[in-house]
Protein backbone atom coordinates (compact mmCIF):
# COMPACT_ATOMS: atom_id res chain seq x y z
CA UNK A 1 0.00 0.00 0.00
CA UNK A 2 2.46 2.57 1.23
CA UNK A 3 4.83 4.47 -0.89
CA UNK A 4 8.75 4.49 0.88
CA UNK A 5 9.64 6.27 3.81
CA UNK A 6 12.26 7.85 2.63
CA UNK A 7 10.53 8.86 -0.38
CA UNK A 8 7.66 10.66 1.63
CA UNK A 9 10.36 12.24 3.70
CA UNK A 10 11.80 13.86 0.37
CA UNK A 11 8.52 14.45 -1.07
CA UNK A 12 7.68 16.32 2.23
CA UNK A 13 11.14 18.25 1.81
CA UNK A 14 10.13 19.33 -1.19
CA UNK A 15 7.33 20.51 -0.43
CA UNK A 16 7.32 23.29 1.46
CA UNK A 17 4.16 23.23 3.85
CA UNK A 18 3.65 27.32 3.83
CA UNK A 19 4.61 27.37 0.10
CA UNK A 20 2.16 24.76 -0.70
CA UNK A 21 -0.93 26.45 1.03
CA UNK A 22 0.38 30.25 0.14
CA UNK A 23 -1.72 30.00 -3.38
CA UNK A 24 -5.10 29.03 -1.05
CA UNK A 25 -4.92 31.37 1.84
CA UNK A 26 -3.47 34.54 2.51
CA UNK A 27 -0.80 33.97 5.07
CA UNK A 28 0.72 36.14 7.78
CA UNK A 29 3.43 35.01 9.92
CA UNK A 30 2.66 35.12 13.84
CA UNK A 31 6.02 34.26 15.73
CA UNK A 32 7.48 31.18 14.55
CA UNK A 33 4.26 30.10 12.47
CA UNK A 34 1.63 31.29 9.94
CA UNK A 35 -1.79 32.25 9.99
CA UNK A 36 -4.46 33.28 7.94
CA UNK A 37 -8.40 32.34 7.34
CA UNK A 38 -9.68 29.05 6.99
CA UNK A 39 -9.78 27.36 3.90
CA UNK A 40 -11.90 24.51 5.16
CA UNK A 41 -15.10 26.70 7.00
CA UNK A 42 -16.19 30.49 7.03
CA UNK A 43 -14.49 32.62 9.47
CA UNK A 44 -13.51 36.47 9.86
CA UNK A 45 -10.30 36.19 12.16
CA UNK A 46 -7.52 33.38 11.38
CA UNK A 47 -7.63 30.32 13.47
CA UNK A 48 -6.12 28.33 10.83
CA UNK A 49 -2.34 28.05 11.68
CA UNK A 50 0.73 26.59 10.08
CA UNK A 51 3.29 25.46 12.38
CA UNK A 52 6.62 25.82 10.10
CA UNK A 53 8.83 23.15 12.34
CA UNK A 54 7.26 20.36 11.72
CA UNK A 55 5.44 20.74 8.13
CA UNK A 56 1.59 20.74 9.99
CA UNK A 57 -1.40 22.71 10.37
CA UNK A 58 -4.40 23.02 12.31
CA UNK A 59 -7.03 25.33 12.26
CA UNK A 60 -8.67 26.07 15.80
CA UNK A 61 -12.12 27.52 14.21
CA UNK A 62 -13.05 24.06 12.58
CA UNK A 63 -10.82 21.43 14.08
CA UNK A 64 -9.02 20.14 10.28
CA UNK A 65 -5.32 19.60 10.35
CA UNK A 66 -2.71 17.32 9.37
CA UNK A 67 0.34 17.44 6.90
CA UNK A 68 1.28 18.67 3.39
CA UNK A 69 -0.42 15.38 1.74
CA UNK A 70 -3.26 15.77 3.95
CA UNK A 71 -3.65 19.19 2.66
CA UNK A 72 -3.78 18.97 -0.77
CA UNK A 73 -6.40 15.60 -0.50
CA UNK A 74 -9.03 18.39 1.44
CA UNK A 75 -8.60 21.22 -0.65
CA UNK A 76 -8.17 19.67 -4.46
CA UNK A 77 -10.54 16.58 -2.93
CA UNK A 78 -8.16 14.27 -4.19
CA UNK A 79 -7.53 10.63 -2.46
CA UNK A 80 -3.99 10.25 -1.02
CA UNK A 81 -2.49 8.29 -4.11
CA UNK A 82 -3.23 11.50 -6.42
CA UNK A 83 -2.63 14.15 -3.52
CA UNK A 84 1.23 12.45 -3.46
CA UNK A 85 0.96 12.29 -7.35
CA UNK A 86 0.02 16.09 -7.12
CA UNK A 87 2.79 16.99 -4.71
CA UNK A 88 5.38 14.81 -6.83
CA UNK A 89 5.18 16.65 -9.87
CA UNK A 90 4.57 20.18 -7.61
CA UNK A 91 8.25 19.49 -6.45
CA UNK A 92 9.40 17.53 -10.28
CA UNK A 93 9.76 14.05 -8.38
CA UNK A 94 9.58 10.70 -10.49
CA UNK A 95 7.02 8.36 -8.71
CA UNK A 96 8.40 5.26 -7.41
CA UNK A 97 7.44 2.38 -9.59
CA UNK A 98 4.83 -0.69 -8.46
CA UNK A 99 5.37 0.47 -4.71
CA UNK A 100 1.70 1.30 -4.17
CA UNK A 101 -1.58 -0.12 -4.49
CA UNK A 102 -3.24 2.68 -7.21
CA UNK A 103 -6.08 1.14 -7.56
CA UNK A 104 -8.53 3.19 -6.09
CA UNK A 105 -6.76 6.17 -8.42
CA UNK A 106 -7.15 3.90 -11.06
CA UNK A 107 -10.36 3.17 -10.68
CA UNK A 108 -11.52 7.04 -10.36
CA UNK A 109 -9.56 7.30 -13.92
CA UNK A 110 -11.65 5.09 -15.06
CA UNK A 111 -15.07 6.50 -14.04
CA UNK A 112 -14.08 9.72 -15.57
CA UNK A 113 -13.37 7.68 -18.55
CA UNK A 114 -16.57 6.36 -18.71
CA UNK A 115 -18.66 9.39 -17.57
CA UNK A 116 -16.94 11.57 -20.57
CA UNK A 117 -18.22 8.41 -23.24
CA UNK A 118 -21.53 8.48 -21.27
CA UNK A 119 -22.04 11.91 -22.20
CA UNK A 120 -21.08 11.72 -25.77
CA UNK A 121 -23.46 9.05 -26.33
CA UNK A 122 -25.97 10.11 -24.33
CA UNK A 123 -24.93 13.76 -26.64
CA UNK A 124 -25.40 12.00 -29.94
CA UNK A 125 -28.28 9.95 -29.08
CA UNK A 126 -30.24 13.29 -28.94
CA UNK A 127 -29.68 14.42 -32.43
CA UNK A 128 -30.55 10.63 -33.62
CA UNK A 129 -33.86 9.35 -34.61
CA UNK A 130 -33.91 7.95 -31.00
CA UNK A 131 -33.96 10.82 -29.25
CA UNK A 132 -36.00 12.88 -30.81
CA UNK A 133 -38.82 13.01 -28.13
CA UNK A 134 -35.59 14.41 -25.99
CA UNK A 135 -34.73 16.86 -28.40
CA UNK A 136 -38.73 17.99 -28.40
CA UNK A 137 -38.52 18.20 -24.98
CA UNK A 138 -35.50 20.39 -24.80
CA UNK A 139 -36.37 22.76 -27.83
CA UNK A 140 -39.96 22.95 -25.85
CA UNK A 141 -38.29 24.67 -23.06
CA UNK A 142 -36.56 26.56 -24.96
CA UNK A 143 -33.18 25.38 -25.10
CA UNK A 144 -31.44 26.14 -28.06
CA UNK A 145 -29.02 23.69 -29.75
CA UNK A 146 -26.03 25.77 -28.90
CA UNK A 147 -27.24 25.93 -25.23
CA UNK A 148 -27.80 22.08 -25.55
CA UNK A 149 -24.26 22.08 -27.02
CA UNK A 150 -22.55 24.08 -24.55
CA UNK A 151 -23.82 21.89 -21.39
CA UNK A 152 -23.32 18.99 -22.34
CA UNK A 153 -27.31 17.87 -22.60
CA UNK A 154 -28.18 14.04 -23.79
CA UNK A 155 -31.00 11.54 -23.77
CA UNK A 156 -31.20 8.46 -22.39
CA UNK A 157 -33.65 6.18 -24.54
CA UNK A 158 -36.09 3.79 -23.39
CA UNK A 159 -33.77 0.29 -23.58
CA UNK A 160 -32.13 -0.64 -20.66
CA UNK A 161 -29.09 -1.98 -21.90
CA UNK A 162 -28.24 1.07 -25.09
CA UNK A 163 -25.29 2.54 -22.97
CA UNK A 164 -24.26 -0.69 -21.00
CA UNK A 165 -23.67 -2.28 -24.14
CA UNK A 166 -21.80 0.55 -25.55
CA UNK A 167 -19.63 1.35 -22.86
CA UNK A 168 -18.36 -2.76 -22.77
CA UNK A 169 -17.82 -2.60 -26.39
CA UNK A 170 -15.67 -0.10 -25.64
CA UNK A 171 -13.95 -1.73 -22.69
CA UNK A 172 -15.47 -1.30 -19.53
CA UNK A 173 -15.92 -3.92 -17.31
CA UNK A 174 -19.68 -4.05 -15.39
CA UNK A 175 -17.94 -3.57 -12.41
CA UNK A 176 -16.27 0.13 -13.67
CA UNK A 177 -20.10 0.96 -15.01
CA UNK A 178 -21.42 0.34 -11.21
CA UNK A 179 -19.09 2.14 -9.59
CA UNK A 180 -19.74 4.42 -11.66
CA UNK A 181 -23.16 4.37 -10.89
CA UNK A 182 -23.85 4.20 -14.85
CA UNK A 183 -25.17 0.59 -14.15
CA UNK A 184 -27.10 -1.17 -11.64
CA UNK A 185 -26.32 -4.64 -11.06
CA UNK A 186 -29.27 -6.86 -11.40
CA UNK A 187 -30.87 -8.44 -8.68
CA UNK A 188 -30.53 -12.02 -9.62
CA UNK A 189 -26.66 -11.08 -9.73
CA UNK A 190 -26.82 -11.54 -13.25
CA UNK A 191 -25.33 -8.76 -15.33
CA UNK A 192 -26.07 -4.98 -14.66
CA UNK A 193 -28.73 -2.75 -16.88
CA UNK A 194 -28.42 1.18 -17.64
CA UNK A 195 -29.13 3.04 -14.82
CA UNK A 196 -30.77 5.81 -16.71
CA UNK A 197 -33.36 5.43 -18.97
CA UNK A 198 -36.33 7.45 -21.07
CA UNK A 199 -34.48 11.16 -19.54
CA UNK A 200 -33.46 13.73 -21.06
CA UNK A 201 -29.76 14.10 -19.00
CA UNK A 202 -27.61 17.06 -17.55
CA UNK A 203 -23.58 15.96 -17.23
CA UNK A 204 -22.12 17.84 -14.02
CA UNK A 205 -18.32 18.66 -14.84
CA UNK A 206 -16.32 19.63 -12.20
CA UNK A 207 -13.65 22.09 -12.13
CA UNK A 208 -10.76 20.17 -14.33
CA UNK A 209 -13.22 19.07 -16.85
CA UNK A 210 -14.34 15.72 -15.36
CA UNK A 211 -17.82 14.62 -16.15
CA UNK A 212 -18.40 13.36 -12.55
CA UNK A 213 -22.51 12.77 -12.38
CA UNK A 214 -25.82 12.57 -14.50
CA UNK A 215 -29.08 14.47 -13.29
CA UNK A 216 -31.67 12.61 -15.14
CA UNK A 217 -34.92 14.69 -16.16
CA UNK A 218 -38.48 12.54 -17.05
CA UNK A 219 -40.34 14.18 -19.73
CA UNK A 220 -43.26 13.80 -18.20
CA UNK A 221 -45.15 13.94 -14.93
CA UNK A 222 -43.72 11.04 -13.47
CA UNK A 223 -41.94 10.84 -10.45
CA UNK A 224 -38.83 10.80 -9.04
CA UNK A 225 -38.59 13.95 -11.93
CA UNK A 226 -34.99 14.02 -11.73
CA UNK A 227 -32.84 10.72 -11.01
CA UNK A 228 -29.26 11.63 -9.98
CA UNK A 229 -25.81 10.00 -9.56
CA UNK A 230 -25.45 8.45 -6.15
CA UNK A 231 -21.95 9.38 -4.71
CA UNK A 232 -19.47 7.58 -6.39
CA UNK A 233 -15.32 7.26 -5.96
CA UNK A 234 -15.55 10.40 -8.03
CA UNK A 235 -18.68 12.60 -6.69
CA UNK A 236 -20.26 13.47 -3.34
CA UNK A 237 -22.98 16.12 -4.95
CA UNK A 238 -22.88 17.62 -1.48
CA UNK A 239 -19.70 18.79 -2.25
CA UNK A 240 -19.66 19.89 -6.07
CA UNK A 241 -21.87 22.49 -7.77
CA UNK A 242 -23.53 22.23 -11.20
CA UNK A 243 -21.96 24.41 -13.72
CA UNK A 244 -19.61 25.98 -11.54
CA UNK A 245 -16.96 24.76 -14.12
CA UNK A 246 -18.69 27.03 -16.13
CA UNK A 247 -19.59 30.36 -14.17
CA UNK A 248 -15.75 30.15 -12.68
CA UNK A 249 -15.09 31.58 -16.25
CA UNK A 250 -17.81 34.74 -16.66
CA UNK A 251 -15.53 37.19 -15.29
CA UNK A 252 -17.63 37.66 -12.22
CA UNK A 253 -16.67 37.55 -8.75
CA UNK A 254 -20.45 37.09 -8.61
CA UNK A 255 -21.84 34.13 -8.30
CA UNK A 256 -25.76 33.44 -9.12
CA UNK A 257 -27.19 30.35 -6.72
CA UNK A 258 -30.34 28.49 -8.58
CA UNK A 259 -31.92 25.58 -7.24
CA UNK A 260 -31.94 23.30 -10.30
CA UNK A 261 -30.66 22.18 -13.42
CA UNK A 262 -32.88 24.43 -15.78
CA UNK A 263 -32.74 27.77 -14.04
CA UNK A 264 -29.04 27.60 -14.53
CA UNK A 265 -29.54 26.82 -17.99
CA UNK A 266 -32.12 29.11 -18.70
CA UNK A 267 -30.32 31.89 -16.96
CA UNK A 268 -26.84 30.86 -18.80
CA UNK A 269 -29.09 31.22 -22.23
CA UNK A 270 -30.60 34.57 -21.25
CA UNK A 271 -27.11 35.92 -21.09
CA UNK A 272 -26.06 35.67 -17.57
CA UNK A 273 -23.27 33.35 -17.11
CA UNK A 274 -22.30 33.23 -13.56
CA UNK A 275 -24.86 31.10 -12.62
CA UNK A 276 -24.79 27.57 -10.67
CA UNK A 277 -27.22 25.37 -8.73
CA UNK A 278 -26.88 22.57 -5.88
CA UNK A 279 -27.58 18.87 -7.08
CA UNK A 280 -30.91 18.98 -5.21
CA UNK A 281 -29.75 19.08 -1.59
CA UNK A 282 -30.00 22.15 0.83
CA UNK A 283 -26.50 24.20 0.47
CA UNK A 284 -24.05 23.01 2.28
CA UNK A 285 -20.93 24.34 4.19
CA UNK A 286 -18.27 22.69 1.75
CA UNK A 287 -20.26 23.99 -0.99
CA UNK A 288 -20.35 27.64 0.19
CA UNK A 289 -16.26 27.42 0.60
CA UNK A 290 -16.02 26.39 -2.64
CA UNK A 291 -17.95 29.37 -4.06
CA UNK A 292 -15.96 31.67 -1.46
CA UNK A 293 -12.72 30.33 -3.85
CA UNK A 294 -14.85 31.86 -6.86
CA UNK A 295 -16.52 34.27 -5.69
CA UNK A 296 -17.16 37.38 -3.15
CA UNK A 297 -21.39 37.62 -3.45
CA UNK A 298 -23.66 35.50 -4.48
CA UNK A 299 -27.06 36.16 -5.71
CA UNK A 300 -29.86 33.54 -4.27
CA UNK A 301 -31.85 32.51 -6.85
CA UNK A 302 -34.31 30.79 -5.46
CA UNK A 303 -37.65 29.58 -6.85
CA UNK A 304 -40.12 32.03 -5.14
CA UNK A 305 -42.16 28.92 -3.36
CA UNK A 306 -42.67 28.29 -0.06
CA UNK A 307 -39.78 25.87 -0.25
CA UNK A 308 -37.63 28.32 -2.00
CA UNK A 309 -37.82 31.11 0.29
CA UNK A 310 -37.16 27.93 3.45
CA UNK A 311 -34.26 27.51 1.02
CA UNK A 312 -33.43 31.22 0.89
CA UNK A 313 -33.35 31.76 4.75
CA UNK A 314 -31.30 28.34 5.94
CA UNK A 315 -28.63 29.71 3.19
CA UNK A 316 -28.50 33.21 4.24
CA UNK A 317 -26.41 32.41 7.64
CA UNK A 318 -24.22 29.70 5.28
CA UNK A 319 -23.20 32.05 2.96
CA UNK A 320 -22.28 34.82 5.40
CA UNK A 321 -20.20 32.47 7.26
CA UNK A 322 -18.12 31.81 4.55
CA UNK A 323 -17.70 35.79 4.37
CA UNK A 324 -19.71 35.71 1.39
CA UNK A 325 -22.00 39.03 0.55
CA UNK A 326 -25.78 38.22 0.15
CA UNK A 327 -28.38 39.38 -1.87
CA UNK A 328 -32.14 37.82 -2.44
CA UNK A 329 -33.50 38.24 -6.28
CA UNK A 330 -37.52 37.96 -5.73
CA UNK A 331 -39.02 36.41 -8.52
CA UNK A 332 -42.62 37.73 -9.13
CA UNK A 333 -45.62 35.43 -9.50
CA UNK A 334 -44.32 32.55 -7.56
CA UNK A 335 -41.80 31.62 -10.48
CA UNK A 336 -38.15 29.64 -10.49
CA UNK A 337 -35.69 31.70 -13.00
CA UNK A 338 -36.38 29.71 -15.84
CA UNK A 339 -40.18 30.13 -15.83
CA UNK A 340 -39.56 33.67 -15.55
CA UNK A 341 -37.56 34.30 -18.37
CA UNK A 342 -39.74 32.09 -20.80
CA UNK A 343 -42.79 33.98 -19.37
CA UNK A 344 -41.43 37.12 -20.95
CA UNK A 345 -40.39 36.04 -24.24
CA UNK A 346 -38.13 38.05 -26.12
CA UNK A 347 -37.99 40.57 -23.56
CA UNK A 348 -36.32 37.30 -21.04
CA UNK A 349 -32.79 38.72 -20.58
CA UNK A 350 -33.69 42.21 -20.06
CA UNK A 351 -36.79 41.34 -17.48
CA UNK A 352 -34.20 39.21 -15.64
CA UNK A 353 -31.52 41.87 -15.40
CA UNK A 354 -34.05 44.39 -14.32
CA UNK A 355 -35.09 41.72 -10.88
CA UNK A 356 -31.09 41.25 -10.64
CA UNK A 357 -30.81 45.07 -10.05
CA UNK A 358 -33.54 45.61 -7.69
CA UNK A 359 -32.17 42.87 -5.84
CA UNK A 360 -31.78 43.53 -2.38
CA UNK A 361 -29.02 42.47 0.00
CA UNK A 362 -29.82 40.02 2.86
CA UNK A 363 -30.64 41.93 5.27
CA UNK A 364 -33.17 43.91 3.02
CA UNK A 365 -34.88 40.53 2.11
CA UNK A 366 -35.09 39.28 5.74
CA UNK A 367 -36.94 42.95 7.10
CA UNK A 368 -39.31 42.73 3.69
CA UNK A 369 -40.32 39.16 5.10
CA UNK A 370 -40.40 40.21 8.20
CA UNK A 371 -43.25 42.69 7.68
CA UNK A 372 -45.59 40.29 6.27
CA UNK A 373 -45.92 39.03 9.96
CA UNK A 374 -47.02 41.98 11.57
CA UNK A 375 -50.01 44.58 11.05
CA UNK A 376 -48.54 47.63 10.75
CA UNK A 377 -51.71 49.53 10.56
CA UNK A 378 -51.93 49.32 14.30
CA UNK A 379 -49.35 50.60 17.09
CA UNK A 380 -48.76 47.21 18.63
CA UNK A 381 -48.17 45.96 15.34
CA UNK A 382 -45.64 48.52 14.50
CA UNK A 383 -43.62 48.10 17.97
CA UNK A 384 -43.77 44.09 17.42
CA UNK A 385 -41.75 44.50 13.64
CA UNK A 386 -39.20 47.38 14.96
CA UNK A 387 -38.40 44.81 17.75
CA UNK A 388 -37.99 41.87 15.66
CA UNK A 389 -36.26 44.26 13.04
CA UNK A 390 -34.06 45.48 15.62
CA UNK A 391 -32.77 41.89 16.56
CA UNK A 392 -32.28 40.92 12.61
CA UNK A 393 -29.89 44.74 12.30
CA UNK A 394 -28.03 43.58 16.15
CA UNK A 395 -26.86 40.23 14.06
CA UNK A 396 -25.33 42.39 11.27
CA UNK A 397 -21.12 42.32 12.04
CA UNK A 398 -20.29 45.77 10.92
CA UNK A 399 -21.38 48.76 13.03
CA UNK A 400 -21.72 50.61 9.87
CA UNK A 401 -23.78 48.50 8.25
CA UNK A 402 -25.87 48.34 11.44
CA UNK A 403 -26.27 52.08 11.41
CA UNK A 404 -27.33 52.20 7.68
CA UNK A 405 -30.02 49.98 8.64
CA UNK A 406 -30.82 51.81 11.80
CA UNK A 407 -31.33 54.82 9.85
CA UNK A 408 -33.43 53.80 6.77
CA UNK A 409 -35.72 51.99 9.41
CA UNK A 410 -36.47 55.26 11.72
CA UNK A 411 -36.74 56.83 8.99
CA UNK A 412 -39.45 54.88 7.47
CA UNK A 413 -41.16 54.62 10.71
CA UNK A 414 -40.17 58.28 11.56
CA UNK A 415 -39.13 56.88 15.19
CA UNK A 416 -36.66 58.82 17.33
CA UNK A 417 -32.94 57.45 16.27
CA UNK A 418 -31.15 57.93 19.43
CA UNK A 419 -33.77 55.54 21.06
CA UNK A 420 -33.55 52.71 18.51
CA UNK A 421 -29.75 52.70 18.79
CA UNK A 422 -29.98 52.46 22.67
CA UNK A 423 -31.96 49.20 21.92
CA UNK A 424 -29.66 47.92 19.43
CA UNK A 425 -27.07 48.45 21.98
CA UNK A 426 -28.62 46.41 24.52
CA UNK A 427 -28.78 43.24 21.77
CA UNK A 428 -25.37 44.00 20.48
CA UNK A 429 -24.12 42.90 24.15
CA UNK A 430 -26.53 39.87 24.14
CA UNK A 431 -28.44 38.60 21.91
CA UNK A 432 -25.45 39.16 19.17
CA UNK A 433 -23.17 37.07 21.13
CA UNK A 434 -25.36 34.36 21.89
CA UNK A 435 -26.20 33.91 18.20
CA UNK A 436 -22.72 33.82 17.01
CA UNK A 437 -21.41 31.66 20.08
CA UNK A 438 -24.80 29.56 18.80
CA UNK A 439 -23.24 29.79 15.26
CA UNK A 440 -19.73 28.99 15.61
CA UNK A 441 -21.39 26.13 17.58
CA UNK A 442 -22.99 24.69 14.70
CA UNK A 443 -20.13 25.26 12.44
CA UNK A 444 -18.04 23.09 14.64
CA UNK A 445 -20.76 20.79 14.91
CA UNK A 446 -21.11 20.32 11.57
CA UNK A 447 -17.47 20.76 10.43
CA UNK A 448 -14.95 20.22 13.28
CA UNK A 449 -17.25 17.73 15.60
CA UNK A 450 -15.49 15.83 13.17
CA UNK A 451 -13.07 15.32 16.14
CA UNK A 452 -15.87 13.56 18.05
CA UNK A 453 -18.12 12.13 15.34
CA UNK A 454 -14.79 9.84 15.34
CA UNK A 455 -14.19 9.44 18.89
CA UNK A 456 -17.05 8.15 20.17
CA UNK A 457 -16.11 6.55 22.62
CA UNK A 458 -14.98 9.71 24.59
CA UNK A 459 -18.17 10.60 26.14
CA UNK A 460 -18.47 6.78 27.60
CA UNK A 461 -15.26 6.64 29.13
CA UNK A 462 -13.85 10.26 29.43
CA UNK A 463 -11.07 9.84 32.53
CA UNK A 464 -9.29 7.06 30.88
CA UNK A 465 -9.64 8.52 26.81
CA UNK A 466 -8.27 11.55 28.34
CA UNK A 467 -5.38 9.75 29.68
CA UNK A 468 -4.69 7.79 26.78
CA UNK A 469 -4.83 10.35 24.33
CA UNK A 470 -2.12 11.90 26.49
CA UNK A 471 -0.21 8.71 26.27
CA UNK A 472 -0.64 8.71 22.74
CA UNK A 473 0.92 12.21 22.27
CA UNK A 474 3.74 11.40 24.40
CA UNK A 475 4.62 8.52 22.02
CA UNK A 476 4.51 10.31 19.24
CA UNK A 477 6.44 13.22 20.67
CA UNK A 478 9.17 10.73 22.42
CA UNK A 479 9.58 7.57 20.28
CA UNK A 480 12.83 6.89 22.23
CA UNK A 481 10.42 5.79 24.76
CA UNK A 482 8.26 3.03 22.78
CA UNK A 483 9.82 0.30 24.28
CA UNK A 484 9.36 1.47 28.02
CA UNK A 485 5.78 2.62 27.09
CA UNK A 486 4.98 -0.81 25.59
CA UNK A 487 6.13 -2.35 28.61
CA UNK A 488 4.20 -0.49 31.21
CA UNK A 489 1.10 -0.72 29.45
CA UNK A 490 -0.16 -2.92 26.47
CA UNK A 491 -2.95 -2.09 24.28
CA UNK A 492 -5.78 -4.20 25.64
CA UNK A 493 -6.15 -1.10 28.49
CA UNK A 494 -7.04 0.94 26.52
CA UNK A 495 -10.88 1.75 26.73
CA UNK A 496 -11.30 3.99 24.24
CA UNK A 497 -10.96 1.79 20.94
CA UNK A 498 -9.92 4.88 18.91
CA UNK A 499 -7.01 5.38 21.04
CA UNK A 500 -6.00 1.91 21.09
CA UNK A 501 -5.60 1.70 17.31
CA UNK A 502 -3.47 4.78 17.40
CA UNK A 503 -1.57 3.74 20.29
CA UNK A 504 -1.10 -0.40 17.80
CA UNK A 505 -0.14 2.11 15.21
CA UNK A 506 2.37 4.42 16.29
CA UNK A 507 4.32 2.12 18.37
CA UNK A 508 4.03 -0.57 15.49
CA UNK A 509 5.66 2.24 13.69
CA UNK A 510 8.05 3.56 15.88
CA UNK A 511 9.18 0.23 16.88
CA UNK A 512 9.91 -0.63 12.72
CA UNK A 513 12.13 2.42 12.76
CA UNK A 514 9.85 4.66 10.90
CA UNK A 515 8.82 8.23 11.89
CA UNK A 516 5.55 8.20 13.24
CA UNK A 517 3.34 10.55 11.76
CA UNK A 518 4.86 10.15 7.99
CA UNK A 519 1.94 8.27 6.64
CA UNK A 520 -0.99 8.78 8.80
CA UNK A 521 -2.92 10.95 5.66
CA UNK A 522 -2.40 7.40 3.86
CA UNK A 523 -3.51 4.80 7.11
CA UNK A 524 -6.22 6.49 8.53
CA UNK A 525 -9.24 8.61 7.44
CA UNK A 526 -9.81 12.21 6.90
CA UNK A 527 -11.33 12.68 10.65
CA UNK A 528 -9.05 10.16 12.11
CA UNK A 529 -5.92 12.93 10.94
CA UNK A 530 -8.07 16.06 12.28
CA UNK A 531 -7.67 13.89 15.33
CA UNK A 532 -4.27 13.13 15.75
CA UNK A 533 -3.64 16.77 14.61
CA UNK A 534 -5.77 18.36 17.62
CA UNK A 535 -4.83 16.22 20.39
CA UNK A 536 -1.03 17.16 19.53
CA UNK A 537 -1.81 20.93 19.58
CA UNK A 538 -3.81 20.31 22.75
CA UNK A 539 -0.24 19.24 23.99
CA UNK A 540 1.94 21.57 22.04
CA UNK A 541 1.87 23.81 25.20
CA UNK A 542 1.80 21.61 27.75
CA UNK A 543 4.73 20.30 29.38
CA UNK A 544 4.25 16.52 29.22
CA UNK A 545 6.93 15.43 31.85
CA UNK A 546 8.70 11.65 32.78
CA UNK A 547 6.16 12.70 35.67
CA UNK A 548 3.10 13.01 33.72
CA UNK A 549 4.03 9.69 32.07
CA UNK A 550 3.59 8.10 35.13
CA UNK A 551 0.33 9.80 35.68
CA UNK A 552 -1.18 8.47 32.16
CA UNK A 553 -0.06 5.28 32.94
CA UNK A 554 -1.64 4.84 36.50
CA UNK A 555 -5.09 6.31 34.97
CA UNK A 556 -5.12 4.06 32.27
CA UNK A 557 -4.68 0.87 34.47
CA UNK A 558 -6.89 2.01 37.41
CA UNK A 559 -9.67 2.42 34.49
CA UNK A 560 -8.49 -0.38 32.84
CA UNK A 561 -9.08 -2.60 35.96
CA UNK A 562 -12.70 -1.42 36.21
CA UNK A 563 -15.11 -4.12 34.64
CA UNK A 564 -17.83 -2.31 31.99
CA UNK A 565 -20.66 -1.47 34.38
CA UNK A 566 -22.61 -4.04 32.79
CA UNK A 567 -20.02 -6.84 34.03
CA UNK A 568 -19.98 -6.10 37.36
CA UNK A 569 -23.95 -6.67 37.37
CA UNK A 570 -23.20 -9.84 36.27
CA UNK A 571 -20.58 -10.94 38.75
CA UNK A 572 -20.92 -13.60 41.10
CA UNK A 573 -19.44 -12.87 44.38
CA UNK A 574 -16.01 -14.63 43.97
CA UNK A 575 -15.55 -12.36 40.87
CA UNK A 576 -16.48 -8.92 42.53
CA UNK A 577 -13.94 -9.71 45.16
CA UNK A 578 -11.27 -10.76 42.60
CA UNK A 579 -12.14 -7.41 41.30
CA UNK A 580 -11.85 -4.99 44.54
CA UNK A 581 -8.71 -6.36 44.70
CA UNK A 582 -7.45 -5.76 41.70
CA UNK A 583 -8.65 -2.70 41.78
CA UNK A 584 -6.53 -1.68 45.44
CA UNK A 585 -3.42 -3.34 43.47
CA UNK A 586 -3.74 -0.67 40.79
CA UNK A 587 -4.61 2.18 43.20
CA UNK A 588 -0.83 0.96 45.12
N1 LIG B 1 -34.24 17.57 -7.71
C1 LIG B 1 -33.81 16.27 -7.58
N2 LIG B 1 -34.69 15.24 -7.55
C2 LIG B 1 -36.02 15.46 -7.64
C3 LIG B 1 -36.49 16.77 -7.75
C4 LIG B 1 -35.57 17.81 -7.78
O1 LIG B 1 -32.62 16.03 -7.52
N3 LIG B 1 -36.85 14.44 -7.63
C5 LIG B 1 -33.25 18.63 -7.75
C6 LIG B 1 -32.75 18.87 -9.15
O2 LIG B 1 -31.38 19.22 -9.12
C7 LIG B 1 -33.61 20.02 -9.61
C8 LIG B 1 -33.73 20.82 -8.32
O3 LIG B 1 -33.79 19.86 -7.31
O4 LIG B 1 -32.97 20.73 -10.64
C9 LIG B 1 -34.93 21.72 -8.28
O5 LIG B 1 -36.11 20.97 -8.32
P1 LIG B 1 -37.49 21.57 -8.85
O6 LIG B 1 -37.62 22.97 -8.44
O7 LIG B 1 -38.55 20.59 -8.48
O8 LIG B 1 -37.32 21.42 -10.39
P2 LIG B 1 -36.96 22.50 -11.47
O9 LIG B 1 -35.56 22.92 -11.34
O10 LIG B 1 -37.99 23.56 -11.55
O11 LIG B 1 -37.03 21.56 -12.75
P3 LIG B 1 -37.99 21.65 -13.95
O12 LIG B 1 -37.99 23.09 -14.36
O13 LIG B 1 -37.36 20.75 -14.94
O14 LIG B 1 -39.34 21.17 -13.52
MN1 LIG C 1 -38.44 24.80 -13.18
Amino acid sequence: MAFPEGFLQELKMRNDITEVVSPYVNLKRRGRNMVGLCPFHGEKTPSFNIYTENGSFYCFGCGVGGDVISFIMKIENLDYVDAVKFLAQRAGMELPENSYDDSMSKLRKRIYEANREAARFYYKTLYQPLGKEGLDYLHGRMLSDRTIRHFGLGFADDDWSSLTTHLKSLGFSENELVSANLAVQRRSGNGVYDRFTNRVMFPIIDLRGNVIAFGGRIMTDQKPKYLNTSDTPVFKKSENLFSLNNAKNAGSRTLMLCEGYMDVIAVTQAGFKNAVATLGTALTTEQAMLIKRYADEVIICYDADEAGQKATARAIPILRNAGLLVRVLTIPNGKDPDEFIKSQGADGPEAFKAIIDRSGNDVDYRLQKLKADFNLDVSDGKVGYLEAASRIIASIQSPIEQDVYASKLCKEFQIDKNAFKAQLQKLNKSRYREDYRKQQQKIRADLSGRGDRVDTDKAKVPRSSSAEEALVVYLINNPDSAERISGEISAEQFQNSLMRRYYEYFLFRIKDGKDALNSVSADFTSDEVNKIYGMLRKYASVAQTKKSLEEYIKVIREESAKPKHDEVGKMSGEELNDYLRKLREAKK
